[in-house]
């Protein structure tokens, strides 16, 4: 038997800055990734690439990516690894720290490559301000002419923000946006297109959209208790990570949770979450005024 291809999905890694308090980080993510890639180096046969689909760091700046930085080298994986980036990401910090650039900072992070005959297109879903995601302007042509590219080959496509599921509007915070859902639905239709690899919802879910495969992980972060919804936005501690394996019939994730005692780390209500919402909207008119 040909050996398979594998790679391993990392969400929400939510590292935070050693030298800042941040009371909103709840856990302690380098220590969760540090476990968590020491698993990755122990698998066997050792997997092509690692993603990392968004919220990369809790608060995106400088000194968080640099901590991400340490924990990949100290982790010593000599494995590619494709980022992503989130709504708790911030291009401008993660461009200066991990790419050395000091130009276009504002710029989508969209990228992509092949490894091993699998064509991986990386999408950049954030936006300032914004909790849900979005396509900013040039980036569905983007992908549109990414697509074309490498005609015979699968695809893979990274997006913190997973596509919406469905149109109840209290919920687009939960994912891409509905418009740019829809315009990723004609895009990708006639694409063979193996999956779409996201994080942003903290909770394992894999559904069929369209016929492709939509694999969101928990992530390094926290886990979201979907058992206290709809009433109750509640976080509680949890990780996994995913490694996926790509057949000739098509791919499959196998889920690697840690083991925890699901303490709550933090909870409030969907009443509140509105409230949050709202503030971030004020924030982005404001930004805009400017
Ligand atoms: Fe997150």
């Amino acid at each position: 038997m040909t050996e398979l291809l594998t790679f391993v999905h990392l969400t929400d890694l939510h590292v935070g800055n050693p030298n800042i308090v941040d009371e909103r980080l709840y856990s302690e993510t380098s220590k969760t990734l540090a476990t968590i890639l020491a698993d990755v180096k122990r698998i066997s046969p050792k997997p092509r690439f690692i993603v990392a689909s968004g919220d990369l760091t809790n608060q995106g700046d400088e000194g968080s990516y640099e901590e991400l930085t340490r924990l990949f080298d100290e982790a010593d994986l000599d494995i590619p690894v494709l980022f992503a980036l989130g709504n708790h990401d911030k291009r401008e910090g993660f461009y200066r720290a991990m790419k050395g650039q000091t130009e276009n900072l504002t710029a989508p992070y969209d990228h992509s490559t092949v490894i091993d005959g699998l064509h991986i297109i990386v999408l950049d879903t954030s936006a300032p301000f914004k909790v849900g995601g979005i396509f900013e302007a040039g980036q569905a042509e983007w992908l549109e002419s990414e697509l074309a590219q490498h005609a015979d080959l699968p695809k893979l496509l990274v997006m913190h923000h997973a596509p919406a599921l469905d149109d109840d509007a209290s919920l687009e915070w939960e994912s891409l946006s509905f418009a740019d859902t829809e315009t990723l639905r004609q895009l990708v239709a006639g694409h063979n297109v193996v999956g779409i690899l996201s994080g942003h919802i903290h909770y394992d879910r894999v559904s069929n959209w369209h016929g492709i495969p939509v694999v969101v992980g928990v992530g390094q972060h926290a886990a979201t208790d979907i058992l206290a919804f709809p009433e109750t936005f509640r976080m509680v501690s949890g990780a996994s990570f995913a490694i996926g394996t790509l057949r000739p019939s098509g791919l499959t994730i196998s889920f690697v949770p840690q083991p925890s005692e699901r303490r709550e780390l933090h909870s409030f209500s969907f009443a509140h979450m509105a409230e949050i919402l709202k503030r971030y909207e004020d924030q982005a008119a404001l930004a805009a005024a400017e």
